[in-house]
């Protein structure tokens, strides 16, 4: 019996190391990482990775929208995976003459390790090939953190609007970065 026990202290032990950022973020570093075009398959792995605070439900509407968007040629979505395993989510959207990247999303124990960088890159990629000239990227001011990856990658803000993207009526940046081929690199 003691020994079952301290098999299960182990297990807790072991479970809640491999939750820790720091030991994933040694983990999921030596793992390659990879972007794929998003497919209906990954939703629940994603879900759990990049969403887990948000209803399964919520998620699955709005990626299953985004799969209706990219049949009929209005979005592209890129899926990043690590050793296998979804760890980022990202889409760009065609409007009228503009593309948008939004839902750019990293699971929080793979964060600071460039897979951000990797899927804004991948999404721009998309947009040069599509022949767009422009892309607008939004951001709540309060992101301190997005807002400043972005600058860091080129953007620049255009315009600031007062809405409601989920927190509540805030100031939303929106910057726009101008392809020449040589961005996020
Ligand atoms: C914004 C986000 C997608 C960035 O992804 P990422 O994989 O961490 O980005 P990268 O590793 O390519 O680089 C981000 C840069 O910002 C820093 N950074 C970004 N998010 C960070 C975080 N949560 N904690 C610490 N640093 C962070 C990194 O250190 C890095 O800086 P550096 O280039 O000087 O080293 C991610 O933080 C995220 O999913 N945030 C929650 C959802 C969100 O805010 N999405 C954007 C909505 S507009």
């Amino acid at each position: 019996m003691g020994t079952v026990i301290r098999l299960y202290q182990c297990f807790l032990k072991w479970g809640f190391t491999l939750r820790m950022p720091t030991k994933t973020n040694i983990m999921t570093s030596i793992l390659k990482l990879t972007l794929h075009p998003f497919d209906l398959s990954q939703i629940p792995a994603l879900h759990e990775a990049c969403w887990p605070e948000v209803p399964f439900d919520h998620i699955l509407d709005l990626l299953s929208n985004i799969v209706r968007r990219c049949e009929a040629g209005r979005a592209w979505a890129l899926t990043a995976l690590q050793g296998g395993e979804p760890v980022g989510f990202g889409q760009l959207s065609r409007w009228t003459k503009e593309a948008e990247i939004s839902d750019l999303v990293v699971s929080v124990y793979c964060r600071s390790q460039g897979i951000g960088t990797a899927l804004i890159s991948g999404l721009l990629d998309i947009a040069r090939q599509q022949g767009f000239r422009e892309v607008e990227i939004g951001v709540a001011e309060a992101n301190s953190r997005a807002l400043a990856l972005y600058e860091r990658l080129g953007f620049e803000i255009k315009r600031r609007i007062e809405a409601d993207i989920g927190n509540g009526i805030e100031t939303v940046l929106y910057l726009r970065l101008v392809l020449t081929g040589q961005e996020a690199t």
